[in-house]
């Protein structure tokens, strides 16, 4: 369960005279149970291929299907993760993680209870459960927006930047602590990220996007063995893919300048040489 494609996804917005295509053409096909991590250029439009593939947009053309359904429109089975924080402050973690259950009313009493319990636990929360998002540190509110969007089972898990703008040392935390879940229940993960550190150590492939209008630049396939560990970032196999992915992103960024094609390749080596 949880296989992606991705079928020449096209996408802009605006009026005829701002029209701004985004998304040039997108093809991805992307096995069920893998994790595959999303690079690209700042402002490229990675949340728009979020946004689609969660349902909240749909594609001008082509189409994204599911597990063989074309997506129509948002899922319990597809659920985001977003950078912001999406807790109700004026809930705590337990009435967070409950509320979406509640309002469909699919688990309630002992069970639901006994289920929160096991994710809280999961996701290290146990002693935190009756605090509001407020008491919590930017780790743990990130550990209860994962509980939150578990308690539903979803078969994807789309992540946008989920750990921009916490500190190094959390940052790290919470990629080890995601890949432990993802290890375990083998779900399918699609997680944005700018970090092409974070994307290696995390995914089975990396798709590089390129400039808008986003087209596919590169998809690399990570083999990193399993259970990962940080010190396989030292690898020479986890130095060339980043070597190569750093490539592609600094020729998309020269591209975006403008100007003299060989002093821009001239530039994107001399980058290389020192990455
Ligand atoms: N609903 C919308 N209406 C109009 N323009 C939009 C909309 N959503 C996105 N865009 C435009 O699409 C482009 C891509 O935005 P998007 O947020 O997808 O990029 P991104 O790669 O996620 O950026 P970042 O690296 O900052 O997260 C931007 O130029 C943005 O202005
Ligand atoms: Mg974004």
């Amino acid at each position: 369960m949880g296989a992606i494609v991705l079928d020449g996804v096209r996408k802009g917005y605006g009026e005829d005279w701002s029209w701004q295509q985004v998304i040039e053409s997108v093809s991805l096909d992307l096995p069920p149970g893998q994790l595959t991590a999303v690079v690209g250029p700042s402002g490229c439009g990675k949340t728009t291929l979020v946004n689609m593939l969660a349902g909240f947009e749909r594609p001008d053309q082509g189409r994204i299907v599911v597990d063989g359904r074309t997506v129509s429109g948002p899922s319990r089975d597809r659920m985001v993760v977003f950078q912001e924080s999406a807790l109700m402050p004026w809930l705590t973690t337990y009435q967070n993680v409950a509320f979406g259950p509640k309002l469909r009313g699919d688990l309630r009493g002992r069970e639901l209870d006994r289920e929160i319990d096991r994710l809280l636990d999961k996701v290290g929360l146990a002693d935190f459960k009756d605090k509001y998002p407020l008491q919590l540190s930017g780790g743990m509110q990130r550990r209860a927006e994962l509980a939150r969007a578990m308690i539903n089972s979803p078969s994807i898990m789309i992540m946008d930047e989920p750990f921009r703008g916490l500190d190094a040392m959390t940052r790290e935390l919470m990629q080890e602590f995601l890949l432990q879940l993802f290890e375990e229940t083998g779900r399918t993960h699609f997680f944005v990220t700018s970090e092409i550190e974070e994307a290696i150590f995390l995914a089975d492939r990396l798709v590089v996007l390129s400039n808008r209008p986003v087209t596919v630049r590169e998809v690399i396939d990570i083999t990193l063995p399993r259970p990962r560990e940080f010190h396989m970032l030292s690898t020479p196999e986890a130095y060339d893919y980043k070597r190569e992915a750093l490539e592609i992103l600094h020729e998309e960024a020269m591209k975006s300048f403008g100007g003299d094609g060989a002093v821009q390749s001239g530039l994107v080596e001399a980058i290389a040489r020192r990455g």
